[in-house]
């Protein structure tokens, strides 16, 4: 008896390599899309100095409770935590900052190395509910820097992601923002609380709970009784100290003279409560809708001390892989694997040359696939459309006798006549040419 279907959980996604067996997404994003945001970041990253960190997957909860912060959504709702059998509370990591830090501390790190620059790719998990662009699994790509006070290697952070979001060829503004230090972010929270507090019957259920906890968050709210209170609040700006205010002021120069174009945004608060001085998002301006955050981050001075080890500041970002996949898919762009050559061999005999045409042709570096289905010509040709290939070669008993055959380009249906002897050439001057 046949078993039940078994769906795959609510929140996750399956990425396949092509669309025509799935089709309950638009624009489905396809592995390509997802290869090519990540190979663009595997060269790109190293050309600024950034080293693969790899960590796992589950931490102890109090990693993320201390690093992230206990009011946050994060840690207060969102994550997949369980007790292991030996009574340890684990949590699934929600991002990936704090598991670096965390590494960063265990293995002294700092010891080896005063500047250190961490580049990572990886599945975060949160339990938020899903809608275009928002999962429960979901991939990060980030960078962290450990070391420098800043603020030239914020501007240059800010400079790498604008590159890598460029070469995706996707649309989007850079918004940066300060969020002051524990010397000065203390009295802009007091007075944004007396503020908040005056107005509590303007605001939505979450924020009322959020003007005691996290009254900073209020200000990204996307309630719109709740954004029309944050643009009468105090900003940030009228607060900052001297050390942050100068800092600020020298990112912004730092920014104009790396040419990187940015708007300030005092409304840029981010969701995790490490930040201190600089915070950035990248957003989308077109293709995604509400989630159109592809990237944020920002500089967390605290946080390496806070985890308990020394006093070594820290900046660094996180991008969103499916939300930069479905705007390179929007866009047209992605890494096919596709062969270049499909054999369609319709005997035995055809079939063992069909193998080791194919062998001679991957050991030159050209993709190859066989058919291993005996049918028709035209059904051997739809199989190589479908799975993309260039050309097609169907080995026939005259092929065979003649040492001769036509390879059909899929797209446009022209054949040219190539010798099977010299098939690896032929098919590489044939592929360059067009
Ligand atoms: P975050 O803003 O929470 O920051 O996440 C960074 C990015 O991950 C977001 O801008 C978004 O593109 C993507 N993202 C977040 N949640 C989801 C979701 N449920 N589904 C799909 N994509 C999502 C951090 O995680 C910090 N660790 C960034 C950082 C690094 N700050 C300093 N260093």
């Amino acid at each position: 008896m046949a078993g039940q279907k078994i769906q795959g959980v609510k929140g996750t996604r399956d990425v396949l390599p092509l669309e025509t067996y799935v089709k309950d997404a638009d624009p489905w994003v396809r592995v390509g899309h997802f290869q090519l945001v990540e190979e663009t970041a595997r060269e790109l990253f190293p050309l600024y100095g950034y080293r693969e960190a790899r960590t796992p997957i589950l931490e102890r909860t109090a990693l993320f409770a201390r690093g992230i912060g206990e009011v946050t959504d994060i840690v207060g709702k969102e994550m997949y935590t369980f007790e292991d059998s030996d009574g340890t509370q684990v949590s699934m990591r929600p991002e990936n900052t704090a598991s670096l830090v965390r590494a960063y501390v265990q293995h002294a790190v700092q010891a080896a190395e005063p500047d250190t620059k961490w580049w990572y790719c990886g599945p975060m998990f949160r339990r938020e509910r899903q809608q275009r662009g928002r999962y429960r699994q979901f991939t990060q790509i980030g960078i962290e820097a450990f070391g420098s006070p800043g603020p030239r290697i914020d501007a240059e952070q800010i400079e790498l992601l604008h590159r890598w979001l460029s070469a995706l060829g996707i649309p989007f503004a850079m918004h940066v923002n300060t969020l002051g230090d524990a010397t000065c972010r203390p009295a802009f929270r007091a007075a944004l609380q007396e503020y908040l507090r005056a107005h509590l019957a303007e605001l939505c259920e979450e924020c009322k709970r959020r003007v005691e906890t996290n009254p900073i968050r209020v200000l990204d709210c996307k309630n719109p009784g709740c954004q029309k209170v944050a643009a009468g609040a105090p900003q940030m700006e009228k607060f900052l100290c001297d050390p942050c205010r100068a800092h600020f002021g020298e990112l912004l120069q730092g920014l104009a003279r790396l040419s990187v174009p940015f708007v300030v945004d005092p409304k840029l608060v981010r969701g995790l409560d490490y930040y201190t001085r600089t915070t950035y998002e990248a957003i989308a301006t077109e293709g995604l809708g509400a989630q159109s955050t592809v990237a944020g981050g920002g500089r967390y001075d605290g946080l390496v001390r806070e985890l308990g080890g020394p006093d070594v500041p820290g900046v660094g970002f996180a991008s969103g892989v499916e939300r930069l996949a479905l705007l390179v898919a929007a866009a047209g762009r992605e890494r096919a694997v596709r062969p270049v050559v499909f054999f369609a061999p319709l005997g035995p005999a055809e079939e063992a040359r069909a193998d080791a045409l194919a062998q001679e042709l991957r050991a030159a570096g050209i993709a190859a696939d066989v058919s291993f289905r005996r049918s028709n010509p035209g059904n051997q040709l739809k199989r190589a459309d479908a799975l993309g290939a260039r050309f097609a070669l169907v080995l026939g008993e005259q092929e065979l006798s003649t040492g001769k055959a036509k390879l059909k380009e899929l797209k446009t249906g022209a054949t040219h006549e190539v010798s099977l002897s010299q098939l690896a050439a032929e098919v590489r001057k044939l592929a360059s040419a067009t």
